[in-house]
């Protein structure tokens, strides 16, 4: 038998040991989080993009009364950016979420779905997107998506 053994590198930070672009980052996905429409989960996430013209695009959870109709906020802010700025590399994502007006007390990391739709854009753009994960406590920093969703399926993988 052989091993695989895929570890991810992970830094957790403090607000003041963030870079400015950082901070402003954070601070877009965390005002994004009041555009949220939540009424099924009360919960309300907030996401930012940061596009290597440093333009930011953000994105909110928009719920369904038909529950799997809605859609995350990273995706949200990813199927934006990808629909209006397609030639646009994306350099980073930040994401924040608060429940009853708090933000959450751990990071909030984007669901399979949503890792899935960030990676197929890092594979094409060739270009790593580092993940900022926001909670009061802290902040989780991760230098690309592919750290947050090993033995990946793309589009390499359907080659013969
Ligand atoms: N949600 C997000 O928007 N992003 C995540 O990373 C996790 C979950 C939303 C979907 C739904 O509106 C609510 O949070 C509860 O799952």
């Amino acid at each position: 038998m052989r091993e695989l053994e895929i570890t991810t590198k992970i830094d957790i930070l403090q607000e003041s040991e963030l870079s400015q672009e950082e901070t402003k980052l954070i601070t877009s996905a965390k005002e994004a989080t009041n555009n949220g429409y939540s009424p099924y989960s009360h919960f309300q996430v907030g996401a930012a993009l940061l596009l290597e013209d440093n333009d930011i695009i953000t994105g909110s959870n928009q719920e369904n009364a038909s529950y799997p109709v809605g859609c995350c906020a990273e995706r949200t802010a990813l199927f934006w950016a990808k629909a209006n700025r397609p030639d646009c590399n994306i350099k980073a994502i930040a994401i924040a979420a608060k429940h009853s007006n708090d933000f959450t007390p751990s990071p909030i990391s984007p669901c399979g779905m949503c890792r899935q739709a960030l990676i197929e854009v890092e594979q094409q753009q060739k270009h790593f997107i580092k993940v900022l994960l926001y909670s009061k406590e802290g902040i989780y920093r991760a230098d690309s998506i592919a750290s947050l969703l090993p033995l990946t399926f793309g589009a390499d993988n359907m080659k013969g």
